[in-house]
């Protein structure tokens, strides 16, 4: 009787003591398994990080930074100002048939077809004159000229070369 139970005492912790050492395994291998996957940054830790390292202030870049940075916007600019209308082309005849022979051709509102009997009196006043009603806009007894057309795009230079087309090209 008394072995019998010894026996099973032994059996039994000793079945105890490899549970338990199976579990130490388990979890030394879950900790394992755990550790090989990646982690997403904390975006707390991250922002204290940021926040740690910035720079005190801005950086002053001197006199020369500040001429250099006039420079660019002022190329930035005549980049903007050189986006006129046609890509900028001075060809009187090209802006006129993309623009003043709406109304030039057709004589629609009134305006001046390209015929010497409707032009003799106007280029009379003067070629200057022409220009500036070309560009400014114009009311006369015939009708409405819009200024540059109608299209503000229109450089100064444009208006005037196509002007110029325009009166030596009348029929
Ligand atoms: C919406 C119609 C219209 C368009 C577009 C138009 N014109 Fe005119 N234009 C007129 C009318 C109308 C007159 C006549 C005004 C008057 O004398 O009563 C006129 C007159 C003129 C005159 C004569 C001004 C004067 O003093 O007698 C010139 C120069 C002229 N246009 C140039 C142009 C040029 C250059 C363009 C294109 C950039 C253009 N026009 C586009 C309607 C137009």
């Amino acid at each position: 009787m008394r072995n019998h139970d010894l026996t099973f005492l032994k059996h039994f912790s000793q079945m105890i003591a490899g549970l338990a050492v199976l579990t130490v395994v388990l979890i030394i291998f879950a900790n394992w398994i755990y550790w090989q996957q990646p982690t997403d940054p904390n975006p707390a830790a991250e922002a204290a990080t940021d926040a740690r390292i910035a720079p005190l202030s801005g950086v002053y870049a001197g006199d020369t930074g500040a001429a250099a940075m006039a420079a660019a916007a002022e190329e930035a600019r005549k980049a903007a100002a050189s986006q006129v209308a046609y890509g900028g082309t001075l060809d009187g005849s090209e802006i006129y048939g993309q623009l003043c022979s709406t109304c030039h051709n057709t004589g629609a509102g009134g305006a001046p077809t390209l015929d010497r009997a409707h032009w003799d009196a106007r280029v009379a006043q003067g070629i200057d004159t022409l220009i500036k009603h070309a560009e400014e806009g114009f009311q006369g007894d015939a009708g409405l000229m819009p200024a540059r057309g109608g299209n503000p795009a229109l450089s100064d230079e444009q208006v005037e070369a196509t002007v110029r087309w325009m009166v030596d090209n009348l029929k």
